[in-house]
Formats: structure tokens, C-alpha cells, sequence
């Protein structure tokens, strides 16, 4: 009831904001302007636009997605290229990355819904993805050979399968880490609707997936072997530009690790389950460096000169922990105090270095300099230090992106599930400034705690969800009429720029909204 009557609030303040506008003409941008007027979608609810635009980002995403997708007639079939745009960016190839991400949310679809006709084709897509993971990881390319393992780690190939062997940031060692989650996510879901296919030495539909074999010969066995022998050699970023180790990257290691463990037991791959869990647990203490106790917040590379603070932290958490109550590497999860304060302050360093974002609350708020300062949902780029622009370089600095903003809601959401499941909030130094941005007008402090049924507990778990809603507004004030999504926003005009379709865009946004529609449904069924 509290939500609702939240929800209701939220809705009154957001249109507030909007009708707000036209008078207050010579604080916004024209261009803002122009853009509000003319968007009939400004003047919806969010409600209704996000269970619209659920469906256009998934039907988007399969859009990207061969066979059968209408924008990748000639990619190989078990392909998802990065955008349908061949120029001005070249987008048309397809990333280890953002196929195994892509494939991750395919695979979410499959598990929910693993018996309609729908279900046939995305688990078809997902037979034929794994077969191509096959062909590529056997494919030499500049960063190596399938011999000694170290052609897994090259971060992009041509929609047909082969190797891109231009000048590129690589190796990169966060694909071959989220390809095996993916896969290892998918022999589960499979699994579960088919459990007569189970048996040690029944069915070989698994082979391809997994086996004991060494010299590896299955996908995710391949994958393990890289990411556990390679984890602690320096590789490129997530943004595929700095040579380092990073959080994002060794998050994914250490689950995809934690979770091999699992499976190589599941198939009696005991020498196997035994390394595997061994290394998961370097990579977990390892882990810890990364924490910047002077600065308060994680750091998404370590020794480099940025500031740390960027977008690959919350994808960190997001990618590189598990709902499940199985797994048990909960450090740096969504709902962590590390993670939350490390948004927190990003959302406010973005919030500041976009003109989008300040023109927009500047209207409603008592001055941006009041103490304590609150948290907003606003749009979301990379890191600070950025300048890439969607085309190229730009000496203006980068845009807030798409995939960064549903990120942000997607880690507020958690958050309040968590709570929520948890009934306890226990106020530490170290989470209380963010505790304390979430809702001003209480001063928390260090060693309170607060129950489900206090009043401040519900106002808490209410505030994560209004801000979160306030990220997903973000994302839809900036999505064309159709509701497609570019890879970013401009900074200033708030148009999407960049890569169109950037099917990383649809995926991260149908999580968020997944996650929205969890916490919904948790809250229904407490009351
Ligand atoms: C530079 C960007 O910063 C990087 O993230 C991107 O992958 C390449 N250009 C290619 O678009
Ligand atoms: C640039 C991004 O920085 C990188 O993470 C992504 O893999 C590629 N674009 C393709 O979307």
C-alpha cells in the first residue's frame, strides 16, 4: 500500500517536472525543450510506456540475433552483432561480450517460458549460439590460437564467424567468463524442462556443453580452462581501452569459476570442481584490492589514473554475483554497501558533468548545494574521464548510456528485494551516506538498525524504487517514439547518439525492468 501510494507521488512529481518545463524556459536548452514538446511519450505514465517497451526491446534484441533476425540476414547462424550499423560506427560484428550478454537475457526468457513455441526458437538461437562459440574459440586470430588456450581471449569477430585482425584492444578476458556463465546458465534451464535427459552416461546432449575432457573439447570447459589458468594476466577493459586488471572483469571470472565448480561436480569432473573453486577463491581475495578505502568507492582498474568510479562497477555486480541462495560470493553484490556508495557517487559526479541532467532537477530542488545531498535518478554514462562520443573522440567529453542508466535502476531494485527478503537494515559508516542521500530527512548513522515493520525500514525499500523509477524515466525520455535505444544520450541535446539499436541496450533495459517486476511482485505478496 506504502508503494503504491509512492508510486503515485513519484508519478505526481514526474509530471510535475514536465509541465513545469515551458515556463521555466530560461533556465533549459531549447533543444531540451524541443524535445519534451514534441514527445508525446513525455505526458505517459511509466507504467504503461514500460510494459510497452518491454516488448519493443525484446523484439528488438531478437532483431540482432541469427537465424531470423531481420537486421543480420548474412551474420552466421548463433551470431548477435553488437548494432545493425555498418557505419559511422561499424557495430556489424559481434563481440564475445555483448553475445554472451545478449544471450544471457535470451536465456532468462527461455527459463521462464521453457515450454511455448516461442521457446522452441530461442532455444534453437541458443543450440546454434553454443555451436558457433564452438567455431570461434577454434578460430586463430590475433590474440592467439585454440592451442594453448589464448585465442579465447579475443574480444570481437566478423558477423560470418571469422576473425577480425585489424589493431584492436586485446586481449580481453571478460568474454570467454560471461560466455560460460551463459552456457552454464542455459544447460540448467535446459535441464530443468528436459529432466529425463539427465543421466551420467544417458544422453549427449550436454557433450557439446560440457565434458571432462582434457584437452578441452566442449565450450564450457574450453572457457573454465582459459579464465582459470589466464585470470591474473592484465587484458583490456570492459570499454576496451586500458590494459590492466579489472573489477568487471575478475567479478565474472570468480562466478563463472564458482559456478564451473558446480557443474564440473554435476558430471563427476572432480580434479576439475576442486580447481575451479580453488581459483574462485584467489579471484574473491584478489577482489579486495579494488576497494579504495580513501576514496570510499570501488575502483574499476587498478594503478590507473582515473578517478575509478564508472558504470563497469555496477555491470560488476550485476554480472558477477548470483540471485541464487547457492552461491555463496556475495562480496561486491548489487546490494552491497561497496556498490551502493560507489554509485552514489558516480550518480552525482554524472549528475553534475551532464547538462541533461542538471537542467532537469534544477527546477524542483532547493539548490543542488543543499546538505545532505539527495540521490536522483539521472542519466548514466561510463566514467567520468570519458570523451567517446558514439563516433569518435570528442574533446567535449562523453553521454550518458542507455545501458549504464538501466544499470543504475537495475542495482536499486535488487536492492530493495534484498532488503525486503531480509526484513533487517543495518546502518555501518560505511553505507550510511548513501542511506542517509536515499532519505535526507533522517539522520542515520552508524550501528542503528531497522526492521521490516519500521516505518523508516518501508520509507527506505519506497525511496530505492522511486529512484530507480527515476533512472527508468530517464531512459524513456530519451528513447525515440518507437522505443529504440542507441548505445548513448547526447549531453546536451538528450538525443540518442552513437550506435543505433545497440542490442546491449535492449538487454540491460529488459533486466532492470525484470528486476522492477520482482520487487513488484515480492511487495504483493507481503501484503
Ligand atoms: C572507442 C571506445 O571508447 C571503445 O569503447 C569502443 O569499443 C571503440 N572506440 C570502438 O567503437
Ligand atoms: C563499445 C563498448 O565500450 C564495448 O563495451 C562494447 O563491447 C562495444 N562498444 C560493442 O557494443
Amino acid at each position: 500500500m506504502i508503494l503504491i501510494s509512492l508510486v503515485l507521488v513519484a508519478y505526481a512529481v514526474l509530471y510535475a517536472i514536465a509541465y513545469a518545463l515551458p515556463q521555466q524556459r530560461f533556465l533549459a536548452t531549447s533543444q531540451v525543450l524541443l524535445e519534451e514538446n514534441l514527445n508525446d511519450k513525455t505526458f505517459e505514465p511509466l507504467e504503461t510506456w514500460l510494459d510497452k517497451e518491454q516488448h519493443v526491446a525484446l523484439y528488438k534484441l531478437l532483431a540482432n540475433v541469427a537465424p531470423g533476425g531481420r537486421n543480420v540476414r548474412n551474420a552466421a547462424a548463433g551470431s548477435v552483432i553488437a548494432s545493425p550499423s555498418k557505419e559511422h560506427p561499424n557495430y556489424y560484428y559481434q563481440w564475445v561480450r555483448d553475445a554472451a550478454i545478449t544471450a544471457a537475457t535470451i536465456v532468462d526468457v527461455y527459463a521462464n517460458n521453457s515450454t511455448t513455441m516461442q521457446a522452441g526458437k530461442l532455444s534453437h538461437f541458443l543450440d546454434t549460439y553454443s555451436s558457433l562459440s564452438y567455431r570461434i574459440q577454434h578460430t586463430d586470430n590475433p590474440s592467439g590460437t585454440f592451442h594453448d588456450l589464448s585465442g579465447l581471449g579475443e574480444p570481437k569477430f566478423h558477423a560470418d564467424g571469422s576473425a577480425y585482425t585489424e589493431s584492436w584492444g586485446r586481449p580481453q578476458r571478460d568474454g570467454p567468463a560471461l560466455r560460460a556463465l551463459t552456457l552454464m546458465q542455459y544447460l540448467q534451464a535446459y535441464n530443468a524442462s528436459h529432466p529425463g535427459l539427465w543421466a551420467p552416461n544417458g544422453d549427449n546432449w550436454f557433450r557439446p556443453l560440457y565434458n571432462a575432457a582434457m584437452p578441452p573439447d566442449s565450450v564450457i570447459k574450453a572457457d573454465l580452462e582459459y579464465i582459470s589458468h589466464y585470470w591474473s594476466r592484465s587484458g583490456f577493459d570492459v570499454w576496451e581501452e586500458v590494459d590492466g586488471l579489472h573489477f568487471f572483469t575478475l567479478m565474472v571470472t570468480r562466478r563463472a569459476l564458482r559456478k564451473g565448480a558446480r557443474i564440473a561436480a554435476a558430471f563427476g569432473d572432480n580434479g576439475a570442481a576442486r580447481w575451479y573453486d580453488f581459483q574462485a577463491g584467489e579471484v574473491d581475495l584478489f577482489l579486495r584490492k579494488f576497494w579504495d578505502a580513501e576514496k570510499k568507492h570501488l575502483v574499476a582498474t587498478l594503478e590507473s589514473s582515473r578517478s575509478g568510479l564508472d558504470c563497469s562497477l555496477l555491470l560488476g555486480g550485476l554480472h558477477g554475483t548470483d540471485g541464487d541462495a547457492e552461491d555463496h560470493d556475495t562480496t561486491f553484490a548489487p546490494f552491497s554497501d561497496e556498490i551502493l556508495v560507489s554509485l552514489l557517487a558516480l550518480s552525482f559526479d554524472q549528475e553534475d558533468r551532464f547538462p541533461i541532467n542538471s537542467v532537469r532537477f534544477s527546477l524542483n530542488r532547493n539548490g543542488r548545494n543543499e546538505e545532505p545531498r539527495q540521490l536522483r535518478g539521472v542519466g548514466i554514462g561510463r566514467y567520468p574521464e570519458d570523451v567517446y562520443n558514439g563516433y569518435g573522440n570528442s574533446p567535449n567529453g562523453g553521454n550518458p548510456w542507455f545501458l549504464c542508466t538501466s544499470a543504475s535502476a537495475q542495482v536499486l531494485y535488487l536492492t530493495a528485494s534484498h532488503l525486503t527478503m531480509a526484513r533487517n537494515l543495518t546502518l555501518s559508516e560505511l553505507n550510511a551516506p548513501f542511506y542517509t542521500s536515499l532519505l535526507p530527512t533522517v539522520s542515520f548513522s552508524a550501528g542503528m538498525t531497522f526492521s521490516a515493520d519500521d516505518d523508516i525500514f518501508q520509507q527506505v525499500v519506497g525511496r530505492l524504487k522511486d529512484v530507480a523509477d527515476e533512472y527508468l524515466a530517464v531512459v524513456k525520455r530519451h528513447a525515440d517514439v518507437e522505443g529504440s535505444l542507441s548505445e548513448q544520450f547526447d549531453r546536451v541535446t538528450g538525443y540518442e547518439r552513437g550506435a543505433f539499436d545497440l542490442t546491449w541496450s535492449y538487454g540491460a533495459f529488459l533486466q532492470a525492468f525484470w528486476a522492477r517486476q520482482r520487487l513488484l511482485e515480492l511487495n504483493e505478496g507481503l501484503e
